[in-house]
C-alpha cells in the first residue's frame, strides 16, 4: 500500500474491461463515438456504401479501408483550436476477404478480379476530412472545400537526392520525378509547419514477379522476392518487377502531404531514406534545426533520425517548403554501457562508397538498409513508432516484438530471446542550455519496460491485472507528456487472449511506467492513430481490421464492428473519445 498522505498517480480513470468482444470498450465515465467508417462518404458527391456494389470509382470518393495514422491539424491553421480541425487519415492495407465475398484469407494474390483490384487500389491512400465538435460530438463536415481522397492514382512528386535519378524512371515516368500513389501508409506524424508526413511501410508485398538484373540484389533486402499478397501485378505492369523493375525503387519513401490545400501535390521526401517507415516524428531543436525519427519495421531492422540542415520557419510555412531535402541522415547504433550514437549515412563517409556500390547520395538513400548495415547499426526488435515526449524531451520507440530472435542474437537493447511480447526503449539527448538536443551524435537510453503479461514484463509494481500489454506498436503523448501506447498483437491476439488498444502511464516520478488499460478494440482489430486535440479532451483512435482473425471472413466475419447489422461486413473506423464531464482524457 502506498505511504498515507503521498499523492496517487494522475491518471485517475478506471480501466476498461481487458477482454476482446464483438464491439469496442473504453474506461467507465468516457464517450467513445464512430467518426467515420470504410465506405462513408469523403467527397460531397460520393455514393452511400454498398457493400454489394462497390465501384472503384465510388471507392475513391468514400472513406478508404484500413485507417491507420490520425493526424489532426486545427483549423484555421496555427489557431490550436481543438473543436475544428481536418483529420488526416492513411490508408494502410486492404483485406479483400473481408471487403469482398466469396473470397479467403489465402486468395489475395490468386482471386481477387481485376475490378476488385481497382477497388484495392482506390481503397489505399489517405482521406483528408473536415471535423467539428459541437455540443461535445465530433461530426464530419460535408461538403468541406478541405475535402480530399489520395489514391494510387494520385500524382506524388519526388525531391531529395534520389529525384530523377536513373534508378527511379519507368517507361511511363521517364524523369524519375512523378510517381502515382503512395503504398502501405502507416503512421507518420505531424510537422510544426502544418503539414503532415505519411510513412510508407511495406510496399514489397504488392508487387509480383522475382526480381532479375541489377536491382535484385536490392529488392531482395526488402523483401521482394515474387511472393505478393495482392493481386495487382496480374493486371498492372508496374506492379510486376519483370516488367517495370524500377518501380519498387519509387516506393518506401516518407510522403508530406499538405492538408490545408487540396490541390497541392504530395512529395515523396527522398532525404529521408527508404526502407519500412513505420512512421516519423518532427521535432523543432533550439538552433531552429528540425530532428525527424523514423523506426524501419521489421525484424533485425534499425532505427534512423534526419537533422535538416536548414533552420525552421515558424511564422510562414512557405518557406519551409525545401526543409526536409537538406540534411543528414544518420542510423542508431546501441551500446551496451547505455550509450547511442547516431552514425550518419553520406555518400564518402567509410564504406559508403563505389567499391560497395554506392556512387552518389541517391544510392545511399535508396538502399538506407544495406549502408546501414555497413556503418554497424543495431538490428532492433522492429521499431516502430518513435517520438518525442513534449514535456521531457525525452524519445521513446516502440520495438513491437522478434520471435525469431535466438539467444546468441540477445543484446542489451534487444534482451530476450523469442520476443513475443516487445518493449519500450527511452532515449534521452543531450541537454543543452536546459533543451535537449536532438541534433546530438550522442545520446544515452534505457529499457523502459518489458512488455508481456505480469511475471515476463517489466512495469511499475502496481500496474493492475489490466495493464499489461503485449506488441506495443505506435504512440502519442497527452499534453501532461503522458504516453499513450496502442498494440497490435497480430494473430498472437488469439493466444494472449487479450484485446488490442490503448494504454495510459507517466514517464516520470513514483508512478513511472504504471500502465493503464484506457479503451479495446473490437475482434481482431488492431489499435492505431492515437492522436490528441491540442486541449487533451479528444482523443481520436483508429481501430483497424476489426474481424481479422482467422477464419473470418465477409461471408461470415467475427464480428460486424461497428455497425452489427446483417450483410454489413466489419469496417475500419476512427472513433473519437470524449470524457462525459467533458474533462481532460485520462484525468
Ligand atoms: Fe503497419 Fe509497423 O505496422
Ligand atoms: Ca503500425
Ligand atoms: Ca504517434
Ligand atoms: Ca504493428
Amino acid at each position: 500500500a502506498r505511504a498515507a498522505g503521498m499523492a496517487g498517480p494522475s491518471l485517475t480513470f478506471a480501466e476498461a474491461p481487458h477482454s476482446i468482444g464483438e464491439s469496442h470498450q473504453v474506461a467507465p465515465g468516457y464517450d467513445a463515438s464512430v467518426l467515420i467508417r470504410w465506405g462513408d462518404k469523403v467527397l460531397a458527391d460520393a455514393p452511400s456504401f454498398d457493400p454489394l456494389g462497390q465501384s472503384a470509382a465510388a471507392q475513391a470518393r468514400q472513406f478508404g479501408y484500413n485507417n491507420d495514422f490520425l493526424g489532426y491539424c486545427p483549423l484555421p491553421a496555427g489557431s490550436g483550436a481543438s473543436d475544428h480541425g481536418l483529420l488526416v487519415v492513411n490508408h494502410e492495407y486492404t483485406d479483400s476477404w473481408l471487403m469482398f465475398p466469396g473470397l479467403t484469407e489465402k486468395d489475395g494474390a490468386t482471386k481477387v478480379t481485376r475490378e476488385q483490384a481497382q477497388i484495392e487500389l482506390a481503397a489505399h491512400g489517405l482521406s483528408v476530412i473536415e471535423i467539428r465538435k459541437l455540443n461535445g460530438h465530433w461530426r464530419v463536415v460535408e461538403d468541406s472545400a478541405y475535402a480530399r481522397r489520395i489514391t494510387l492514382d494520385t500524382a506524388m512528386a519526388v525531391s531529395g537526392p534520389a529525384a530523377g535519378h536513373d534508378r527511379l524512371k519507368t517507361k511511363d515516368d521517364p524523369s524519375g520525378r512523378l510517381v502515382l500513389g503512395t503504398l502501405n501508409n502507416c503512421a507518420g506524424g505531424l510537422t510544426p509547419w502544418g503539414t503532415i508526413l505519411t510513412a510508407e511501410e511495406n510496399f514489397h508485398q504488392y508487387f509480383a514477379g522475382v526480381p532479375q538484373g541489377p536491382e535484385a540484389a536490392a529488392h531482395k533486402r526488402l523483401g521482394l522476392v515474387g511472393k505478393p499478397e495482392y493481386s495487382w501485378g496480374q493486371y498492372f505492369d508496374r506492379f510486376d518487377v519483370t516488367r517495370e523493375p524500377n518501380e519498387p525503387n519509387r516506393f518506401g519513401w516518407l510522403v508530406e502531404v499538405d492538408p490545408y490545400d487540396p490541390k497541392a501535390q504530395p512529395v515523396k521526401r527522398t532525404a529521408l531514406g527508404r526502407f519500412k517507415h513505420e512512421a516519423a516524428n518532427v521535432v523543432v531543436n533550439a538552433n531552429g534545426r528540425v530532428s525527424v525519427y523514423s523506426g524501419d519495421d521489421e525484424r533485425f531492422e534499425y532505427l534512423y533520425r534526419f537533422v535538416s540542415r536548414d533552420r525552421v520557419d515558424l511564422l510562414n510555412r512557405a518557406n519551409n517548403r525545401r526543409l526536409l531535402d537538406d540534411g543528414i541522415l544518420y542510423v542508431a547504433k546501441f551500446h551496451a554501457d547505455g550509450r547511442l550514437t547516431w552514425l550518419p549515412l553520406i555518400f564518402g563517409n567509410g564504406p559508403l562508397n563505389p567499391g560497395n556500390g554506392f556512387h552518389s547520395q541517391a544510392d545511399v538513400v535508396i538502399e538506407a538498409r544495406r549502408a546501414a548495415d555497413l556503418m554497424g547499426a543495431t538490428p532492433m526488435d522492429r521499431p516502430e513508432d518513435v517520438e518525442t515526449n513534449p514535456v521531457t524531451g525525452k524519445v521513446y520507440m516502440m520495438c513491437t516484438n522478434n520471435t525469431n530472435r535466438k539467444a546468441e542474437q540477445t543484446d542489451a537493447a534487444n534482451p530476450r530471446a523469442n520476443n513475443v511480447h516487445g518493449h519500450v526503449i527511452e532515449m534521452v539527448p543531450a541537454m543543452v542550455d536546459g533543451q535537449p538536443d536532438h541534433t546530438a551524435l550522442d545520446y544515452t537510453w534505457s529499457v523502459f519496460l518489458l512488455a508481456g503479461p505480469k511475471g515476463q514484463g517489466r512495469y511499475h509494481p502496481e500496474t493492475s491485472e489490466s495493464g499489461w500489454m503485449s506488441a506495443p506498436d505506435n504512440l502519442a503523448f497527452d499534453p501532461a507528456g503522458r504516453l499513450w501506447i496502442s498494440t497490435d498483437q497480430g494473430s498472437a491476439q488469439a493466444t494472449n487472449n487479450i484485446p488490442d488498444g490503448m494504454y495510459a502511464m507517466e514517464t516520470e516520478g513514483p508512478f513511472r511506467a504504471l500502465s493503464k488499460f484506457f479503451y479495446a478494440c473490437p475482434r481482431g482489430a488492431e489499435m492505431c492513430g492515437p492522436m490528441f486535440t491540442p486541449d487533451g479532451k479528444t482523443l481520436f483512435v483508429a481501430v483497424q481490421h476489426p474481424g481479422e482473425n482467422k477464419g473470418s471472413t465477409f461471408d461470415a466475419p467475427s464480428t460486424r464492428f461497428p455497425d452489427f447489422q446483417p450483410g454489413m461486413p466489419p469496417r475500419p473506423s476512427v472513433v473519437a473519445i470524449t470524457k462525459k464531464d467533458g474533462g481532460v482524457i485520462g484525468s
